[in-house]
């Protein structure tokens, strides 16, 4: 991880040394892009944005998108234009379609709030280690998107009965040999009527860093599945099979253990994500000079519901219920709260878990995977109350 002020003085050199300034002013409308880490964000990746949301920040239903985590694979791009772009839908359908930003603006409009969850969120926690960005708690945000139904805009193009996935491509920069950035995901879940090709997050039109002017929203998976800065959906007779479907953003079939060999064949795609919990406050390490505590946090479990959250405060020997507050959506976070008066000054473990609406409950170590996908260990933070 690496500060915001030696971030803002490797972006300095960089532009010194590049010139690089002209992609930077092409969007000099979007602050956010000026100063990454802005808002107190952690900054992950300075070579490409990604972005980590602070924990002390999980307390809001609708995270504000300076807020919310980025997460890129590659340059982001340098220009768009909002009048040139266009969007096409080509592939196994009747009549390959051509759209403008205004096209989409004049279908029937749907809005989701949906969090949104790197798979990699947690990675940092996973022992041992495994490759790959080490987010903590913070790869997560609570959002409202909003645009016309993906549903629509295939019954528009009218899908063969030879199409059974859907493929989406994203104009990102790509560096040198690095394979684009294409996924697919199935026809069932491309033509649910929650499944979105969203213009805007947060009533506002989506920023450059989430996608502008148009990206997917698919409601409940991972964040992966929701390609940014959209220009080619295609309908294929079967899964697309580039470097991000296969072998990225997999899970082995069977547990393995650290060092064992896993055979591609023998894992499957990462689709919804999994019953989670993190406590945002307070936050690990911190020395808090009362002892009446007020314990918040979010917890999701991508399609399905959370059922309760529960509070341990004696390092996992006795648990209550939290708090769940009264904001809900299908596919969003539910905020909770836990008051608690400690016993007496010393040293706490706190934790909490979340059960969802298909008996899901957090277990207390992730399943361990090669890259580290979908953790969701019962979350812990360690305090130390005064007298
Ligand atoms: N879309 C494109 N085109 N390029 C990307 O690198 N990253 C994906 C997804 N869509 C990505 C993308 C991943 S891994 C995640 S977790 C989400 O975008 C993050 O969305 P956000 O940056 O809006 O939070």
């Amino acid at each position: 991880m690496i500060s915001r002020r030696n971030f803002l003085r490797g972006v300095s050199g960089v532009v010194a040394a590049t010139g690089a300034i002209r992609p930077l002013l092409a969007w000099a409308t979007d602050s956010s892009l000026l100063i990454p880490g802005e808002d107190g964000m952690i900054v992950r990746s300075a070579r490409f944005f990604d972005l980590e949301t602070p924990p002390e920040f999980l307390t809001s239903w609708i995270t504000p998108v300076p807020r919310f985590f980025v997460r890129n694979h590659m340059h982001e791009p340098s220009t768009l234009d909002a009048d040139s772009w266009r969007l096409t839908i080509s592939g196994e359908v009747e009549k390959p379609l051509t759209l403008s930003l205004a096209d989409l603006a004049r279908l029937e409009k749907h809005t989701v709030t949906n969090t949104l969850e790197c798979a990699g969120n947690g990675r940092g926690f996973q022992q041992p280690h495994v490759p790959g960005i080490h987010w903590q708690k913070g790869a997560v945000g609570n959002a409202r998107f909003g645009g016309p139904r993906l549903r629509d805009l295939l019954q528009r193009a009218g899908v063969k009965p030879t199409g059974k996935h859907v493929m989406f491509h994203g104009l990102d920069e790509v560096p040198g040999k690095v394979p684009p950035f294409i996924r697919s995901i199935p026809i069932e879940k491309a033509t649910d009527g929650d499944t979105l090709i969203a213009t805007q997050m947060n009533d506002a039109p989506l920023s450059k860093h989430h996608g502008f002017p148009a990206r997917s929203l698919v409601p409940g998976w991972i964040g992966a599945a929701s390609c940014k800065w959209l220009s080619e959906i295609k309908v294929l007779d079967k899964e697309f099979d580039g470097n991000f479907m296969k072998p990225g953003y997999r899970f082995p079939n069977q547990p393995v253990k650290p060092g064992d060999a896993v055979n591609p064949d023998d894992t499957h795609v990462v689709t919804a994500l999994n019953v989670k919990s993190v406590i945002a406050t307070p936050v690990d390490g911190s020395t808090l000079k009362s002892r009446s505590i007020h314990l918040q946090g979010v917890a999701w479990a991508g399609e399905a519901d959370i059922a309760r959250v529960e509070v341990s405060t004696d390092a996992g020997a006795t648990w209550k219920l939290a708090r769940l507050d009264h904001e809900q959506a299908k596919y969003a976070w539910r905020l909770w709260t836990y008051a608690w008066k400690a016993p007496k000054a010393g040293d706490y473990t706190l934790m909490a878990r979340a059960t969802d609406s298909q008996g899901r409950t957090q277990p207390e170590t992730a399943v361990w995977n090669p890259s580290g996908y979908l953790y969701n260990a019962i979350d812990r933070v360690k305090v130390h109350v005064q007298a």
